[in-house]
C-alpha cells in the first residue's frame, strides 16, 4: 500500500493458551524450531506494512523479549477482555488512513499470498477470512443472509442449534478500514455467553454504517488453523514439514520419507542431494551438490560441500565440512570445527574447535579438541588431545603427514612436527620432532616364573 494509504498489521498474542497446560505462553511454543509468533511475524512483514503492532498480555515480558525487533510496536492488554478489547489496545498506535489487518499469534501457517485478497479492494470495506471445516465445533460461525452476504459471526457458545450446523467459520483474520475501526471498537458491549468484547461484533456495526462486509473463503484450512493444544501443534508441525519436503522434492532433493524429515531453520540443497529418514536440520544448513546424509543425523548450522557423505547417527553443530569427506557413522562434530576436503572422521570420534587439513583421517574412537591438524595426517584409534588442564584449555598442533599411533595422548600445549611418527600408546608432553619416530611407552618385558594367583577354597 502507498504511504497515503498505509497498511497496519495487528497481531493478537495476549491470550494464555490454557489448553497447552504449559508455563510458556502459547505464542512462544515452537513450530519448526521457532515460536509460533515469529511465523506470523514473517507473514506480517511480507506485506510490507507501515506498522506491526503486537498485543501482549499474558506473560507479556517473555513474549516481548522473544519477538523484540525495531519494526515492531508492542501494546499491552491487561486484563484480557476478549478479541475486540485486544484490537482496541492497538488503536492509538495505528498509522491513520488505509487498512488494518488483524492476525492471530497462534495461527502460524498463514501465508502472505492468502492474505492478499483480504487487503486488495476498496479501503472502505471489512473483509473476513473464513474457511470450511468438517468439524466447526468451538469456532465462530459465519451467518449469511439469503443473498449469501455476511450478516454476522456467532460464537459457538452463543449459537443456536441451527447455527451449530454452519460449517463456514471465522478464522479470526480480518482487514478493516483504519479510520472506522476505533469508533466501532468503542461501541462494543460484552453482552454474550463469555462476557467478552468480541471483535466479531464489529461486523453488524460496519453494515449499519453502509460499509460492505466481505467473507473471503480460504481454501487451504491448515493456513488458518489455530493452535489451541499440543495435539494441534504437532499436526501443524507435520503440515509445515510435509510442505517443505514437497518443495525440496520438487527441486530434486531425494528425501527418503517426507514424514520423517524435520527442518527447524533454513536448509538449502544443491543437485542430487539425498537425505535418509529421521534427520533433523537446525539453524542454517547448506548441503552442496551430491551430498548424502544418512539416517538419524542432526545437523545444526552446518555447511557441507559437494559429494560429502555423512553416515548415520552423526551429530554436527556449527561447523563446515569440505568436499568429498566421509563422516560417521556415530561422529560428533562440535562448534568451531572446519574440515578441509577429503577428510575422514569415523565412528565415535569427537572433534571440537579444530581445523582438520586435506586428506586427514581419524577413523575410530578419538577426541580432537582445540587442535590444528595438517594435511594427510593419520590419527590412530583411541588418540586423545588432552586439551584441558583442569583450569585452562590449550592447543594441539599436528603438522602435515604425521602418523599418530593408536592410544596416544597428546598433552596440550604440544606440537607434533611435520612427518613425525608417534608410536602406539605414547603420552606426548613435549614437541615431537619432524620425520622421527617418537615413543614414550615403557619397554616390554616378561617376568620368568610368574604364576597366576589361584582362588583360595573357602570349604
Ligand atoms: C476467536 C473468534 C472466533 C474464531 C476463532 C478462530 C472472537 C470473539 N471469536 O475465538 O469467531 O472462530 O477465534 O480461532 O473473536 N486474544 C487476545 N486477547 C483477548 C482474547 C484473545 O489477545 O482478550 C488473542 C488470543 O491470544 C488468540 C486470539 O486472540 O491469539 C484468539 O483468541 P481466542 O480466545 O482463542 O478466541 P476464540 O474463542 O478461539
Ligand atoms: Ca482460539
Amino acid at each position: 500500500m502507498s504511504k497515503a494509504s498505509p497498511l497496519n498489521v495487528v497481531i493478537l498474542a495476549a491470550g494464555m493458551g490454557k489448553r497447552m497446560h504449559s508455563n510458556l505462553p502459547k505464542v512462544l511454543h515452537k513450530l519448526a524450531g521457532r515460536p509460533l509468533l515469529s511465523h506470523v511475524l514473517d507473514a506480517a512483514r511480507a506485506l510490507s506494512p507501515a506498522k506491526i503492532i503486537v498485543v501482549t498480555g499474558h506473560e507479556a515480558a517473555l513474549v516481548r523479549e522473544a519477538a523484540a525487533a525495531p519494526d515492531i510496536v508492542f501494546v499491552n492488554q491487561s486484563p484480557q477482555l476478549g478479541t475486540g478489547h485486544a484490537v482496541q489496545q492497538a488503536v492509538p498506535e495505528l498509522a491513520p488512513g488505509g487498512k488494518t489487518v488483524v492476525l492471530l499469534g497462534d495461527v502460524p501457517l498463514i501465508q502472505p499470498a492468502a492474505l492478499q485478497p483480504l487487503i486488495d479492494g476498496p479501503v472502505n470495506r471489512v473483509s473476513m477470512m473464513t474457511t470450511l471445516l468438517d468439524d466447526p465445533t468451538g469456532y465462530g460461525r459465519v451467518v449469511r443472509d439469503a443473498r449469501k452476504k455476511v450478516k454476522c459471526v456467532v460464537e459457538h457458545k452463543d449459537a443456536t442449534r441451527a447455527q451449530h450446523k454452519i460449517r463456514e467459520i471465522n478464522t479470526g483474520i480480518f482487514c478493516y478500514p483504519t479510520a472506522k475501526l476505533g469508533k466501532w471498537l468503542g461501541q462494543l458491549k460484552p453482552n454474550n455467553a463469555q462476557k467478552e468484547y468480541y471483535v466479531t461484533d464489529v461486523l453488524p456495526m460496519a453494515l449499519k454504517d453502509k460499509v460492505p462486509v466481505e467473507g473471503i473463503l480460504c481454501s487451504d484450512p491448515p493456513q488458518v488453523e489455530g493452535v489451541n493444544n499440543r495435539a494441534q501443534l504437532t499436526q501443524l508441525e507435520r503440515v509445515y514439514q510435509q510442505r517443505l519436503a514437497t518443495k525440496l522434492l520438487e527441486q530434486g532433493v531425494a528425501i527418503a520419507d517426507p514424514a520423517r524429515f524435520d527442518v527447524r531453520g533454513a536448509i538449502t540443497c544443491g543437485r542430487d542431494v539425498s537425505i535418509d529418514v529421521g534427520c533433523v536440520f537446525e539453524g542454517k544448513v547448506e548441503l552442496g551438490d551430491g551430498v548424502r546424509i544418512g539416517a538419524h543425523c542432526v545437523l545444526n548450522n552446518i555447511t557441507v560441500a559437494a559429494n560429502t557423505i555423512i553416515e548415520p547417527f552423526s551429530h554436527l553443530t556449527q561447523a563446515s565440512v569440505g568436499v568429498n569427506c566421509r563422516i560417521g557413522p556415530y561422529t560428533r562434530i562440535r562448534p568451531g570445527t572446519q574440515l578441509a576436503d577429503e577428510v575422514h572422521i569415523g565412528n565415535f570420534v569427537e572433534v571440537k574447535a579444530s581445523d582438520i587439513g586435506y586428506g586427514t583421517k581419524a577413523s575410530h574412537l578419538t577426541y580432537i579438541g582445540d587442535s590444528t591438524v595438517g594435511r594427510n595426517v593419520n590419527v590412530g584409534a583411541g588418540t586423545i588431545t588432552c586439551n584441558y588442564d583442569g583450569a585452562n584449555k590449550h592447543r594441539t598442533v599436528i603438522e602435515d603427514d604425521v602418523f599418530i599411533g593408536s592410544d596416544t595422548q597428546l598433552v596440550a600445549p604440544v606440537t607434533v612436527r611435520r612427518g613425525a611418527t608417534i608410536g602406539a600408546g605414547a603420552t606426548i608432553t613435549r614437541e615431537a620432532p619432524a620425520d622421527q619416530l617418537t615413543l614414550s611407552r615403557a619397554k616390554q618385558m616378561s617376568v620368568p616364573g610368574w604364576k597366576r594367583p589361584v582362588k583360595i577354597s573357602k570349604g
